[in-house]
């Protein structure tokens, strides 16, 4: 597909407080409630840029890097590092800010595969990425090493009749 759409056109952000439900007994956030957040705005992020329906076809890395509390809210913003034919790959940031204090913490960063499907679930071509922004930039530069990890990784290009 020769269509491109700035990254920015997609690019999402949303903001939850952490519960006392969602919370283990350090009254810490579950890594499970956070990765639900950041599967469901990694999809949101792929409608937008694709304007079709989407399957999550992998979840690639997640790295929890500190702690959020109770009474912490969570800032998540996610965009398109990168397209393939039918696959997006997707970046997400959680931030979490103590409204006491002001303090704010990068909390998790994630990459996830997003598969853009038409009514039947067969995958359909999306349309490319035009990076503007620094970060924008490098995760474009970068993401064919990230792509060969998950080669490597049997992800991708697996035997078919093993599935
Ligand atoms: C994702 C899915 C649509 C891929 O279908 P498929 O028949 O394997 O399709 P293809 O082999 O043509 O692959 C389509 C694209 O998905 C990518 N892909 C497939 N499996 C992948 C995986 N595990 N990780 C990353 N990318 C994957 C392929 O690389 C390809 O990308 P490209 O078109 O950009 O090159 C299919 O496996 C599926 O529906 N999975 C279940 C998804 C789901 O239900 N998720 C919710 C959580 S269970």
């Amino acid at each position: 597909m020769d269509l491109a759409y700035p990254v920015e056109r997609s690019k999402t952000t949303q903001t939850r407080l952490v519960l006392p439900p969602d919370t283990n007994h350090l009254q810490t956030i579950f890594g499970g409630k956070v990765l639900s957040y950041i599967d469901e705005i990694a999809a949101l992020t792929a409608m937008k840029h694709c304007n079709h329906a989407v399957v999550t076809a992998s979840i690639d890395s997640v790295d929890f890097l500190s702690s959020a509390t109770v009474g912490d809210a969570l800032y998540l913003e996610a965009f398109v590092a990168s397209t393939g034919r039918t696959s997006m790959e997707i970046y997400v940031k959680v931030h979490s800010n103590n409204l006491l204090t002001g303090e704010e913490k990068l909390t998790t960063e994630s990459f996830l595969t997003m598969v853009a499907v038409d009514e039947y679930g067969k995958p359909v071509p999306v349309p490319k990425i035009i990076p503007s922004s620094e970060e924008e930039k490098r995760l474009f530069e970068t993401a064919a090493a990230r792509k060969e990890n998950r080669k490597n990784r049997g992800l991708i290009g697996r035997d078919k009749s093993k599935k």
